[in-house]
């Protein structure tokens, strides 16, 4: 109980103006405190970015390599992410809810590898995601392809549930393998997820002008790293991709399918939050490597 004879309060600093700091977020001034909250789950405040650690990849594909038993492969990564993306099938059955970081909730989903994947549906209601906690909800975009209407509509009907409650939506610019991947659809794809109002944008590196798709894009962007390259370049992908203004990594089967993925988890953290050189991060990768070992495997 407060104590009834309180003295009068007197410290009031008069003097001294109250603090009214930017958020740290690109774009993200004008979101209410709770939306704001959680991308503080997501993003890192200190460093701005963040490690995503994506593996939602069976919501198409099935037990992808990698990701044959979520519970042996992935968990022993967690501590290492600033976020996991993930089902809410996976989230349910294999992560422990004591897990206090953001959740980044695949939203999205519908057709297999066997069939025409941009034609997607929302794939969550609210109130499931809502009772799951969630920080953001992560929705396909195909821009170009085939359901592209659908896909961007999907997209902005969950910017308007995800708005109501102060979730975050995140659109993943789905490039279709007919399509170019340069920075002038990347520019394209990316801009209009944020126009229609995404609340940050994931989207693929590319070698050429990386920097004006971050710069025309006026949420954060972070990058999917696609197919398993030689950790090196993983790496080399990920400095070039934050020093060109991404606000860091949506990372799976670069880390997953490693040949030691919890080495590779924390490299990849050097060269997000502390600028670590590739060079560096790879020599920690190798260092941390001889520890690590797929626990599949033993
Ligand atoms: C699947 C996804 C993945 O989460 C995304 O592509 C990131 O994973 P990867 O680094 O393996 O590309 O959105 O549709």
């Amino acid at each position: 109980m407060a104590d009834a004879d309180n003295t009068e309060a007197k410290n009031y600093a008069a003097d001294v103006p109250m603090r009214s700091e930017p958020f740290f977020l690109k774009g993200s001034n004008n979101l209410d405190w709770g939306m704001k909250n959680r991308l503080a789950a997501i993003f890192n405040p200190s460093s701005g970015r963040t490690v995503m650690l994506a593996f939602d990849h069976g919501y198409f594909l099935g037990p992808t390599s990698g990701l044959e038993r979520v519970d042996l492969n992935i968990v022993p990564l967690i501590q290492y992410a600033d976020t996991l993306m993930l089902t809410r099938g996976i989230l349910r059955t294999s992560i422990p809810p004591t897990y206090t970081r953001g959740i980044v909730l695949r939203a999205s989903g519908g057709p297999s590898i066997l069939k025409e994947l941009s034609n997607e549906e929302i794939a969550v209601s609210i109130d499931e995601a809502i009772r799951l906690n969630v920080a953001a909800m992560a929705v396909q975009v195909f821009v170009g392809g085939e359901h592209e209407t659908r896909s961007v509509h999907n997209m902005t009907r969950l910017v308007d549930m995800g708005n109501r409650h102060g979730i975050a939506t995140l659109a993943v610019t789905a490039v279709g393998t007919e399509m170019v991947r340069d920075a002038k659809y990347m520019r394209l794809a990316t801009r209009m997820c944020a126009e229609l109002g995404a609340t940050y944008v994931k989207t693929y590196y590319v070698d050429e002008g990386f920097e004006t798709v971050t710069a025309a894009c006026p949420v954060p962007i972070v990058i999917a790293g696609g197919k398993k390259l030689p950790e090196a370049e993983a790496l080399q992908l990920a400095h070039n991709a934050v020093q060109q203004g991404a606000a860091g990594v949506d990372m799976g089967r670069n880390i997953f399918q490693s040949e030691a993925p919890v080495a590779m988890i924390q490299a990849v953290r050097g060269v997000v939050h502390k600028n670590l050189s590739p060079k560096e991060a790879y020599d920690l990768y190798l260092t941390l490597k001889d520890g690590d070992e797929h626990p599949a495997d033993s």
